[in-house]
């Protein structure tokens, strides 16, 4: 483990709890008693959250185990997820009711969508994508800013029993057409562009590269049609293949008869980096993971559809943005902010602005944001009425405490002797799909920087090499021993893979990828990647994946990348490059070319924050690079053992050239 995670476990000696407020734990939606109704019988336990939902066909059985790792849970139910997010509220007589409140980037561009209104759209476009030729099964791509239509596409799609593919609209034309090759989508659907930072940033373009992309590939596939959004009036090309969602959607029929789904009928694939260059496919199925996900969302947040407003600042091409801002709240009823734009644009305090304006009382994010405004100052906050706040919540990566505390104090009004709100740190994954490790709001007494416990139903632990459970006190590994309703069921085309990477490390054990210790008490914290796997500003990232970027380059011979240590984004890219002969010694620009290059093989968020032109890279005698080294480096620290060097002098090498800098 590196060294910042062994800073981070010693902070798990912190002593600092917060209980609940009293008036919050009397009206929790959850109590005490959840954990002990789910120790004693867990699959009763999710049979009894399944009841949230509204289902066609009742199950058989809750849990099919008997081929593991493959679960299937609610076997022989028939469920249609958008009905459960749209239609049944109508029915139940919230139509009125607002489901989102939307807020452009550019300011005073906004519009309220009420549940009615959301189910006039999901129809319509379900009537639309139909006369596309999108059926039962097919796969579409979703390649959108954060407006509307990006949520109502996804719940026409599930609608419809067509798995859909969100790829974060910051991704690259490449990283899109290998997703949309992956899983064969059939339709794009897409804007002409966005709003960011103030000015409006094209889309289009990047979808028809791709889409040139996959036609040249091998294979029989092809995009039939793009559909698009008009968002910001901009030029765009246009071809045969492309239709205006003003022409297509708009003018279809908003009547649709939804069609029941089988439980495990696959909902979407969301793409994820792993180990390896190429990203997973992660395969979430219907039943299992609306029960998950809208049972976690009402007890993690203590939702209170008739009164509360909820905030999840995430992009909805993470996963965050599909299980906490489309299906757990909708299928929740929740009325929720959705935002297009950064956090400092046009203004610093413009997410504060927001949370004043709709009176949102349930706040989720990220702690890199957290600790940007910590950076930016108190004043900020301070000028904006956040007490309707009462909930806070912080995902994607290990929270510091200090990053905890002031978003108690500032965001949570616990400064000047203010009682402060319950903050739920919660973790998981996209292949976890739900909330798997979190306080209750309402019960527990958390502690700056701990996840806590597994939640009612989950059957988390920390492990040692041999798989066995560690000892308060102890670090190890973190396990899933129980498959859950959400998990992944495989990775989109490749079963194999999927076995391996999850579940071939220790028999019967879901293996998370993550390091994390148990404290004196028997509290979780967990410690980030124990793998290949970079955390930066809580987006997941792929050392092989950025490599084989780099050495794409015509100038890079080999690439060796490490997240290190940052204080800003937890972790940030460096990458150390050997270049070709012919190149020299690159010039004066290389890094900052080498730096786009990445962005433009994988996306912005991909670059690393610094490039090292080193003249050899540390091996190990068997030929692997040993990243612990060069994460030394970058990180400023004295360079570890380098006794297993196949030549030891290479470090010297690399710490002269970065000396010369
Ligand atoms: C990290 C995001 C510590 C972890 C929902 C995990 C966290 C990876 C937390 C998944 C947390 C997420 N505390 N670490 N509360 N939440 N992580 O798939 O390393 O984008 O494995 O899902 O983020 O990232 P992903």
């Amino acid at each position: 483990m590196s060294d910042s995670n062994e800073t981070l476990a010693n902070l798990a000696h912190e002593q600092r709890r917060f209980a609940p407020p009293a008036a919050f734990a009397e009206s929790a939606n959850v109590t005490e008693e959840a954990y002990a109704r789910a120790d004693a019988d867990r699959l009763a336990f999710w049979e009894a959250a399944a009841e949230r939902l509204d289902w066609g066909q009742k199950w058989d059985q809750v849990l099919d185990w008997s081929n593991p790792p493959f679960a299937k849970w609610f076997t022989g139910a028939t469920i249609n997820a958008s009905v459960n997010c749209v239609d049944r509220h109508v029915e139940a007589g919230r139509g009125d009711k607002v489901a989102l409140h939307w807020v452009g980037e550019p300011e005073g561009d906004a519009r309220d969508i009420t549940y009615a209104q959301l189910l006039d759209e999901v129809s319509r476009a379900a009537n639309a994508l139909t006369e596309l030729g999108v059926r039962k099964g097919d796969r579409v791509a979703i390649y959108m800013p954060m407006i509307p239509e990006t949520v109502i596409t996804m719940l026409a799609c599930a609608r419809l029993g067509a798995p859909h593919t969100v790829v974060f609209g910051g991704f690259s034309s490449d990283a899109l057409a290998s997703r949309i090759i992956d899983c064969g989508a059939k339709v794009v659907v897409t804007s002409d562009g966005g709003y960011r930072r103030g000015a409006a940033s094209a889309l289009k373009p990047a979808v028809d590269e791709a889409v040139a992309k996959v036609d040249a590939a091998d294979g029989d596939l092809a995009v039939e049609h793009v559909l698009v959004v008009r968002r910001t009036g901009q030029d765009v090309a246009w071809t045969e293949r492309d239709v205006w969602w003003h022409d297509a959607v708009d003018t279809a029929s908003a009547q649709h008869t939804p069609e029941l789904h089988d439980s495990e009928h696959p909902l979407y694939v969301m793409y994820t980096s792993g180990t390896t260059g190429k990203p997973k496919g992660i395969l979430h199925t219907t039943g299992g993971y609306l029960v998950g996900t809208s049972y976690t969302h009402w007890s993690v947040f203590d939702l209170k559809p008739e009164s509360d407003v909820y905030w999840c600042t995430a992009d909805v091409g993470w996963v965050t943005g599909h299980s906490y801002m489309v299906y757990g709240p909708l299928a929740n009823g929740a009325t929720q902010v959705l935002y297009e734009g950064t956090p400092d644009a046009p203004h610093k305090g413009r997410w504060w602005e927001i949370i004043e304006k709709y009176g949102v009382t349930i706040f989720y994010t990220a702690p890199t944001a957290i600790r940007t405004f910590m950076k930016q100052g108190d004043a900020i906050p301070a000028k904006f009425d956040l007490s309707s706040i009462r909930l806070l919540g912080s995902v994607g990566e290990p929270i510091n405490p200090e990053a905890y505390v002031w978003y108690r104090d500032h965001i949570g009004g616990a400064k000047d002797g203010g009682e402060g709100v319950p903050i739920v740190d919660t973790w998981w994954q996209t292949e976890t799909g739900q909330i798997l490790i979190s306080p209750l709001p309402g019960v527990t007494h958390g502690k700056p920087g701990s996840a806590m416990r597994p939640l009612p139903g989950i059957s988390a632990d920390v492990v040692d090499d041999e798989a066995r459970s560690v000892g308060d006190g102890e670090g190890g590994y973190l396990v899933l021993k129980e498959p859950w309703p959400a998990m992944l069921r495989t990775l989109w085309g490749d079963d194999d893979r999927f076995v391996e990477t999850y579940w071939s490390r220790w028999e019967g054990l879901y293996f998370a990828g993550d390091g994390a210790k148990k404290d004196d008490d028997g509290d979780l914290w967990v410690l980030g990647r124990v793998d290949d796997v970079m955390n930066v500003s809580g987006h997941r990232l792929s050392t092989t994946e950025i490599e084989s970027a780099l050495v794409s380059h015509p100038s890079v011979a080999e690439a060796a990348v490490v997240g290190a240590a940052d204080d800003m984004t937890g972790q940030a890219v460096v990458a150390f490059v050997i270049l070709r002969e012919a190149a020299g010694d690159g010039g004066a620009e290389i890094e900052t070319e080498l730096r786009n290059h990445v962005g433009r093989e994988i996306g912005a968020i991909a670059k690393p924050r610094q490039v090292m032109v080193v003249p050899e890279l540390p091996k190990t005698r068997s030929g692997k690079i040993m990243r612990r080294l060069l994460k030394d480096v970058a990180e400023g620290r004295e360079v570890g053992d380098t006794q297993t060097l196949a030549d030891a002098s290479v470090m010297d090498l690399i710490k002269a050239r970065e000396a010369a800098r």
